[in-house]
């Protein structure tokens, strides 16, 4: 026997993360019954393709990487400065000021988000309940002291600082928000910001579906003033350009952001991905290049379109049926009310052994997520309306 001691803040996770604990309910159920055809409407995976000038970028990148004279080794630790500069430029072009050298290029979003902890001491950390559940996890993984931010249907799944007392924490923002699609407007995030800047706190903010916002909110908390003193904000090709598969992120840490100790956070992450990242491979990095220039940009809009068109199929079938339901409209994701008083789970076992579809409870999210379900709308569009002439049936 090993002598070794271990991380045990790790006994008090869950056993398997939720999308790992869905997929061997699912493999299960197919195994038993491999004549069924299940939509899986779960974990939210793309599945429309590339959009072309990314395949090109990468594709024309592929063949440098195979000629003497233009091969790449190791990446830039922080990434390419060509990426640095686009994703500056994306930002500008939404009238929000990111210097290029404050972007921090990933291989995804929830690397980032669960890395992030590593530069943070023991703080309090803030966690909007429900919530993506990578927030909970590396934190508990930590050993760091959590408290909930409790949201409800009665506030718009939108929690706001007011019902805090001037603590100083770590606070976590999805908006839009995985899974409920909540997402703040202007003066709702400028109380968090203020909030922020007033207790000495840190705010996480999460972007990673600010493509799908359709209406007058703000796509990052930079558009709010003050934001660059007391916020690191996360974003993602995965669900903007479909790189699920392909791998590219970025956190922006700003220059401003500094302890009362005189800690740079900026230093810090810089410290932390040279030591334990090697960067993010070229002809990727250029195929993220790629996805925010303009033409980029517009098929990747077009990307977006299509599931959005898929979320407003899912919305008008539970419409139709009396199921309370919200997101669809900001996010690729809808969060219904599970039916007859159900929990989430008794909801995701009739749904797989009736229909054969496969959603997300919302316990995965948080206890406030519990009594809810979630299902994405990144199906193709031929699943999605089968998935919806099946819900149909025991809705
Ligand atoms: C989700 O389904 O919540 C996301 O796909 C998970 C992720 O982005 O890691």
């Amino acid at each position: 026997m090993m002598k070794i001691k271990v991380n045990e803040n790790f006994a008090a996770l869950k056993e398997s993360y939720l999308f790992s604990e869905i997929g061997k309910r699912v493999r299960a159920y197919k195994e038993a019954h491999p004549e069924k055809k299940v939509i899986r409407l779960g974990i939210g995976d793309v599945t429309l393709p590339l959009a072309p000038v990314v395949v090109s970028a990468m594709e024309k990148a592929v063949k440098e990487m195979g000629v003497k004279e233009t091969f790449r080794g190791y990446p830039p630790e922080y990434g390419h400065d060509f990426l640095r500069e686009a994703i500056s430029a994306y930002y500008k072009r939404k009238g929000v000021k990111v210097a290029a050298g404050d972007v921090f290029v990933s291989d995804g979003a929830k690397s980032d988000v669960g890395n992030i902890v590593d530069i943070l001491g023991k703080n309090t950390v803030l966690i909007p309940s429900p919530v993506y559940p990578v927030y909970m996890d590396s934190n508990v993984m930590s050993g760091n002291k959590i408290e909930l931010l409790e949201e409800s249907e009665a506030d718009g799944f939108l929690g706001s600082p007011c019902v805090l007392d001037g603590e100083t924490y770590v606070i976590y923002i999805c908006s839009p928000n995985n899974p409920t699609g909540a997402t703040y407007d202007r003066a709702g995030l400028k109380e968090w910001v203020d909030y922020a800047l007033e207790s000495g706190s840190l705010i996480i903010f999460d972007s990673a579906y600010e493509a799908f916002i359709h209406g007058d909110y703000p796509h990052s908390i930079y558009e709010i003033e003050g934001a660059e003193k007391c916020a690191i904000e996360i974003c993602s090709f995965s669900k903007t350009a479909g790189f699920t598969g392909t791998r590219c992120a970025w956190t922006v840490v700003p220059e401003t952001l500094e302890t009362e100790s005189g800690f740079s956070l900026k230093k810090l992450w810089a410290r932390r991905q040279a030591t334990k990242f090697n960067g993010v491979s070229y002809p990727v990095q250029r195929g993220a290049e790629a996805a925010l220039s303009e033409e980029g940009v517009k098929e990747c809009a077009a990307l977006v379109d299509y599931y959005m068109e898929n979320a407003r199929l899912i919305s008008e079938a539970l419409s139709e049926k009396g199921v309370w339901h919200t997101g669809g409209v900001c996010s690729p994701y809808i969060w219904l009310k599970c039916p007859n008083g159900l929990s989430g789970w008794e909801f995701f076992d009739l749904l797989l052994e009736k229909v054969q579809i496969v959603g997300t409870p919302g316990e995965g999210f948080g206890d406030a997520g519990s009594g809810y379900f979630r299902l994405t709308a990144f199906g193709s569009r031929e699943d999605t309306m089968e998935a919806v002439n099946r819900l149909k049936t025991i809705l």
